[in-house]
């Protein structure tokens, strides 16, 4: 049996559309070739694209010695690590996983919840009323200062502000470098890569030494609820604790995977909601009758089905595959892609239209809602992203009167490997009230 077809069009064409119209493209080809195509882009392997879930399903649960994800993730090396959960595969990975589920899972994130609407209050209280803001940026401002103070643990206010300042600049030049490596070179401190290396020295000289305190008073320590001092308690199978330069890149990660995605959900969230003015008053009746969740929750869902930040879940083959019947030499990449599958017309009628009630009416799929990705790569701080976002927005809609600075829709757009709302969802906050209590949802 042959490989998944292909379009018929140059190399070159595939990489421009790929780069410049990616869901156009996909969409096309699906339309053309079915479920599973590939396509051929300049600089990595050819990519097999998957947007049917029982094939979904099959690639999720596939043997972990088959299907790698981390080795697609080695660009993110310099900033993340090597010991990083997103760059290991086989044992070392399922090491890594399992010592940091416990610090991320569901029921602890309530611990959070208070500092999550206190740090969502200081945002809301510098906002400008009745002139467009950009809503994208309020919210990395938001999201970065959460994961600092909950994950980290960072509670000293020169050192968070050095953190705000060094990281987004150590995160945007380090995305850079990796996307274009001919720029690591390190000839001087004005290079990029020169102020990138800088940044990181910086940043792990805060990092190492808050792991250096920890490991001074472990009775603290063991008193903290921080995901950090959870993981420094954490024990493999051998008994074995991580060790600093583990920490420090697992710190990393999480700041890396968890700051942007969480901010730019949210910021689609605004986007989407603005523009649905019967969405927004249901919201707001449940919030003021003091119902918590279930609108939001769908609101939140049905975002990220069609506005999904990240397009794609990658595992590198190591070995031949049958994918739908159709058979993928190793060294293929197949493309789970979170974008097409979310866009099923089966699964979801009129998949263009967004209306968060077709998830109070059925609940989403394990393999047709899958914009956290699956199997033993899942997102590790789903729980961490799902319960800070219902937390934000909920403290945001409760305080303040918004509408969208335009009529328009804001289209998508790529920003390295995520996809933002194009204007960085532009609103007007016409009325805020005051910050009354902080309690958690
Ligand atoms: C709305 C926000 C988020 C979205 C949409 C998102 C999405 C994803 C996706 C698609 C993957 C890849 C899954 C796969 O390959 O199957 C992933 C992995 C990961 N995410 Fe998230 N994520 C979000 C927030 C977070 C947060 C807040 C954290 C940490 C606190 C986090 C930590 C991770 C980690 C560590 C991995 C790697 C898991 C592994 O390789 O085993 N993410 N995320």
């Amino acid at each position: 049996m042959a490989a998944p077809p292909s379009l018929r069009m140059p190399k070159s064409l595939q990489t421009l559309g790929f780069l410049m119209r990616e869901m156009p493209m996909m969409v096309g080809a699906q339309r053309k070739l079915g479920d599973v195509f590939t396509i051929h882009v300049h600089g990595l392997p050819p990519l097999v694209i998957v947007a049917d879930p029982a094939i979904v399903k099959e690639i999720f649960t596939a043997d972990v010695t088959q299907l790698h994800a981390g080795e697609g993730n080695a660009v993110l090396l310099p900033i993340v690590g090597p010991t990083s959960v997103l760059l290991l595969d086989e044992e070392p990975h399922l090491r890594q996983r399992k010592l940091m589920l416990a610090p991320l899972h569901g029921d602890r994130m309530r611990l959070y919840g208070e500092a999550m609407t206190q740090i969502t209050d200081e945002e809301i209280d510098r906002w400008p009323l009745n002139q467009p803001m950009a809503m994208h940026a309020a919210m990395q401002a938001i999201t970065l200062r959460v994961i600092l103070r909950t994950v980290f643990g960072i509670d000293d206010g020169a050192r968070l502000a050095e953190l705000e300042r060094l990281l987004p600049v150590m995160i945007d030049l380090g995305q850079w470098a990796t996307m274009v490596p001919a720029i690591q070179r390190d000839i001087g401190g004005r290079t990029p890569w020169g102020r990138f290396l800088s940044a990181r020295e910086e940043v792990d000289g805060i990092l190492f030494d808050e792991i250096r305190r920890r490991h001074a008073d472990p009775a603290a320590t063991a008193e903290r609820s921080d995901v950090l001092s959870l993981l420094m308690q954490a024990r493999d199978g051998n008994g074995e604790p991580m060790a600093d330069s583990e920490l420090r890149d697992e710190l990393l990660t999480m700041l890396v995977a968890g700051h942007e995605t969480t901010a730019t959900t949210m910021s689609w969230v605004f986007e989407r909601l603005l523009r649905h003015p019967d969405a927004l008053q249901r919201l707001r009746d449940d919030l003021h009758a003091g119902v918590r969740g279930t609108y939001l929750d769908a609101v939140i869902k049905e975002t990220m089905r069609v506005r999904p930040v990240l397009n794609f879940a990658m595992r590198r083959l190591t070995r031949p595959l049958r994918v739908g019947g159709f058979d993928v030499p190793a060294g293929w990449q197949v493309a789970i892609s979170l974008a097409l599958v979310g866009l099923r017309e089966d699964i979801y009628p009129e998949p263009l239209a967004w209306r968060p009630e077709r998830f109070i009416e059925r609940p989403p799929e394990t393999y047709s809602w899958i914009p956290y990705g699956g199997g033993v790569r899942r997102c590790l701080g789903a729980s961490f992203a799902h319960y800070e976002m219902t937390t934000v927005l909920h403290r945001v809609l409760s305080r303040c009167e918004l509408r969208a600075a335009q009529p328009a829709s804001e289209m998508r757009r790529r920003r390295a490997i995520t996809h933002v709302p194009q204007h960085g969802t532009q609103v007007v906050v016409e009325r805020r009230l005051e910050a009354v209590g902080t309690t958690a949802l």
